[in-house]
């Protein structure tokens, strides 16, 4: 029954990410401008399109989805849509990234629904620097909804911090120490070129190469050979075997040979690269065939053999792509 999704450089593609919404309790600095237009509801993509769309992927080989925003959690009927997801046969995990502020409430329910993992971010330890980064967001909020999620039992944590120069970048080994007390993983991520967010980049870009300089002058760091089926590159600690850390860098390290995904926005719009702006229009074919997948799938298939070689984020770059990361999930 179940397919092999390969795209033209016969890679497998096991992965989706799908944005549940474009919408934002928070305004990171680095995703978005401080005024954002949302999408008319009509434009996005209903509950039960993101259901048959899952089912669809699932049929077709996805073995992992990740549920992103925007904000996933502040979608109505999250909870419900992941208990739905989680139990199509043939999903190994369904896991989600966060920005952490209603974990609080959330963590437990999602859980029993059947999400096995939690990214959640988390750029700073003080609170109004926090805000600032956020535009928003209160630090102890997500610092209790980091605790619900421990306390909740995910099969595993991890934290997200964006790295910038002049903002957070003598946090890092702060940020460190609080993953290493919390026993979870954490991953630096170097800051990618999308969408006009309103300032210049160069300025505070700053390479995982520098950030793991900083972490090596005060850890002993062990090379590691894992591999969560991401673009990161895991390390641990000597001394700290509870937490892994990762090293995302988009700009420095090309990572695209190994490329197992592919994202869908909360347009329907499938994107085959996140550096790259071709897509295929998922939500038109679900309203033009609301009961046959078949065209669907032949459309998929299709889409798939257009997958690029590899994206083209040039290192500092300033934005190739239009599309703000609200739109297609970190
Ligand atoms: N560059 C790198 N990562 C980003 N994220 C959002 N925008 C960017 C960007 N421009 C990531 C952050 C955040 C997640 C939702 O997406 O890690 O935690
Ligand atoms: Fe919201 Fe995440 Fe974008 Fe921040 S990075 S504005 S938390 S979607």
């Amino acid at each position: 029954m179940s397919t092999v999704m390969q795209d033209g450089f016969g890679r497998q593609i096991d992965y989706l990410r799908m944005s549940v919404t474009d919408r934002c309790d928070f305004r990171c600095v680095y995703c978005m401008a401080k005024h954002m237009t949302f999408l008319p509801r009509q434009q996005v993509l209903t509950l039960e399109e993101l259901q048959r769309l899952a089912t669809l992927f699932v049929g077709q080989g996805v073995r992992k989805i990740r549920l992103t925003g925007g904000e996933p959690l502040i979608r109505p009927g999250i909870v419900e849509l992941c208990r739905h997801i989680a139990a199509l046969p043939g999903l190994r995990e369904l896991v989600m990234t966060s920005n952490g502020s209603q974990l609080q409430r959330l963590a437990r329910p999602l859980v029993d629904a059947g999400v096995k993992r939690m990214n959640i971010s988390l750029d700073s330890l003080d609170g109004e620097r926090f805000r600032a980064i956020t535009r928003n967001g209160d630090l102890d909020q997500v610092l209790c909804g980091i605790e619900a999620a421990r306390d909740a039992g995910f099969e595993g944590i991890k934290l997200n911090c964006v790295v910038m120069k002049g903002r957070n970048f003598d946090e890092v080994l702060p940020l460190l120490q609080y993953a290493i007390e919390q026993r979870i993983d954490i991953t630096f991520i170097e800051e990618m070129p999308l969408g006009e967010v309103g300032r210049s980049r160069g300025e505070s870009f700053c390479s995982s190469d520098e950030v793991r300089a900083l972490i090596a002058s005060r850890h002993a760091l062990l090379d590691s050979a894992e591999n969560s089926g991401g673009p990161a590159r895991y390390m641990r600690l000597a001394r700290h075997p509870d937490t892994r850390i990762g090293f995302i860098s988009p700009n420095s390290h090309n990572f695209c040979a190994s490329c197992n995904r592919v994202r869908m926005t909360v347009e329907g719009r499938l994107l085959l690269c996140l550096g790259q702006e071709d897509s295929l229009d998922l939500r038109g074919l679900l309203r033009r065939y609301p009961l046959d997948d078949q065209p669907i799938i032949n459309a998929l298939q299709q889409a798939l053999r257009r997958k690029p070689l590899r994206h083209d984020f040039s290192a500092q770059g300033e934005v190739q792509i239009l599309r703000f990361m609200n739109m297609s999930g970190g």
